[in-house]
C-alpha cells in the first residue's frame, strides 16, 4: 500500500531503483548499493575476517601460481585490464611478480568510481613505481570498446574476487557473452568463481559471529535514511542468510521484525511482520557448471587454478 507524503525531489538511479524494488513483490534491492563510503569500509573488514575464506583463497592462488600465470599470458606484450579496481590487495601479488620478471605489460583498472581509481593509482605509484598504470573511469563495456579501438595489444582481462557470483546465472551468461564480443581472438580472461563446498563454511562466511556482514547489509537501510530521507528503524530489521546446496545460491535478506510503515522520498512502504527484502545473491558454482559457462559463451578453458583447500577457482579462458 503506497501513499503520497510531502514532495521530495531526489532523482538519482539509486532513488529510482529503491522505489521500484521496495514496491515490488517480493521486495528487493540491488547489492551494488551496499558500497557507499561506510559500505566500502565494512567490505574491507569482511575481507579481513577469518570466516570470509574467499580473499585468502584467491590470494593463495595468486601467490602459488604467479609464474604459471605469467607463462600462460606473457609470451607477448599485453594489457592487463581489471574489471572493478578495489584496493588491489590481491592483484598486487601478480603486478609485483610480473615487474620482477620484466614482463612487457601495462595495468588498466576499469571502475565506475574515479575516486577508487585515483586512490589505487596513488598507491601503485608509491609502492610499484615501475608499473605502467592507467585507470579507466566508466562502464566496463564502454571502456573495453574504447581500448579495442585504440590498441591491438593482447588483452588479459581480470575479473576476480567472485564478483561474478553477485549476478544471477542468466546475468552471468549474458555478461560473459558481452565480454567475449568485446575481446579479440587470442585475448585471455582470468575469472574467479567461488566453488560449492561444505554449506557450514559458506554460511559462516556470510553470517560471521562478530556481525560485520549483518552491519554491511543493514548499512543499506542507513544509506536510504541518509540519502533518500527514509526513516528506517534499523533495529527493527535483521540480517538473514541462506545457502541452497542444490542451486548454489547464497542469499542475504533483511527481514522486518514487525508490521511497520517506512517513509521514503514521497512514498509510504508497508512491511508485514517478518516480510523480507532480498538484498544479495552470492552464487556458488561447481566446476562443471563453470566449464559449461565457457562452452556456452565460446571460450576455450586454458587452465583451472585452485587454492589448497579447493574452495575457490581462478580459471583462465581464451577467445
Ligand atoms: C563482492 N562480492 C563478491 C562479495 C560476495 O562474496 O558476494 C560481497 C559480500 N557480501 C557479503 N560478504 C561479501
Amino acid at each position: 500500500m503506497i501513499q503520497t507524503r510531502k514532495h521530495c525531489k531526489i532523482d538519482t538511479p539509486f532513488a529510482k531503483d529503491v522505489l521500484s524494488g521496495l514496491q515490488s513483490m517480493p521486495k528487493r534491492l540491488s547489492s551494488k548499493y551496499f558500497y557507499d563510503e561506510k559500505g566500502d569500509k565494512l567490505f574491507q573488514s569482511i575481507m579481513e575476517m577469518p570466516e570470509y575464506y574467499l580473499t585468502d583463497a584467491e590470494y593463495d592462488i595468486f601467490e602459488s601460481y604467479r609464474q604459471h600465470i605469467l607463462n600462460l599470458i606473457g609470451d607477448q606484450p599485453f594489457d592487463l585490464i581489471e574489471l572493478g579496481a578495489g584496493d588491489g590487495y590481491k592483484t598486487k601479488v601478480l603486478l609485483r611478480h610480473f615487474l620482477v620478471q620484466d614482463a612487457d605489460f601495462k595495468y588498466l583498472p576499469i571502475d565506475i568510481s574515479k575516486n577508487v581509481l585515483l586512490e589505487l593509482e596513488q598507491d601503485l605509484n608509491e609502492n610499484l613505481p615501475r608499473l605502467k598504470v592507467e585507470g579507466l573511469p566508466g562502464d566496463y563495456f564502454e571502456m573495453l570498446e574504447q581500448l579495442n579501438n585504440k590498441s591491438k595489444i593482447r588483452k588479459v582481462i581480470l575479473f576476480i574476487g567472485a564478483n561474478i557470483g553477485n549476478l544471477t546465472r542468466a546475468e552471468a551468461l549474458h555478461f560473459l557473452q558481452k565480454l567475449h564480443q568485446n575481446m579479440s581472438k587470442g585475448d585471455l580472461l582470468l575469472i574467479g568463481f567461488d566453488l560449492k563446498k561444505d554449506p557450514e563454511i559458506i554460511l559462516k562466511a556470510y553470517n560471521d559471529s562478530a556481525g560485520i556482514t549483518a552491519a554491511f547489509n543493514l548499512n543499506l537501510l542507513h544509506r536510504m535514511n541518509r540519502e533518500l530521507n527514509a526513516d528506517f528503524d534499523v533495529k527493527a530489521f535483521k540480517h538473514w542468510e541462506t545457502y541452497n546446496p542444490i542451486s548454489g545460491e547464497t542469499k542475504s535478506y533483511l527481514v522486518s521484525k514487525k508490521k511497520q510503515n517506512i517513509h521514503l522520498l514521497d512514498e509510504t512502504i508497508h512491511f508485514e511482520a517478518w516480510e523480507a527484502i532480498d538484498v544479495e545473491l552470492s552464487q556458488k558454482y561447481s566446476l562443471s557448471e563453470i566449464e559449461n559457462f565457457a562452452k556456452n559463451t565460446g571460450f576455450q578453458v586454458i587452465k583451472h587454478l585452485f587454492d589448497q583447500q579447493y574452495y575457490f577457482v581462478d580459471t583462465i579462458w581464451q577467445k
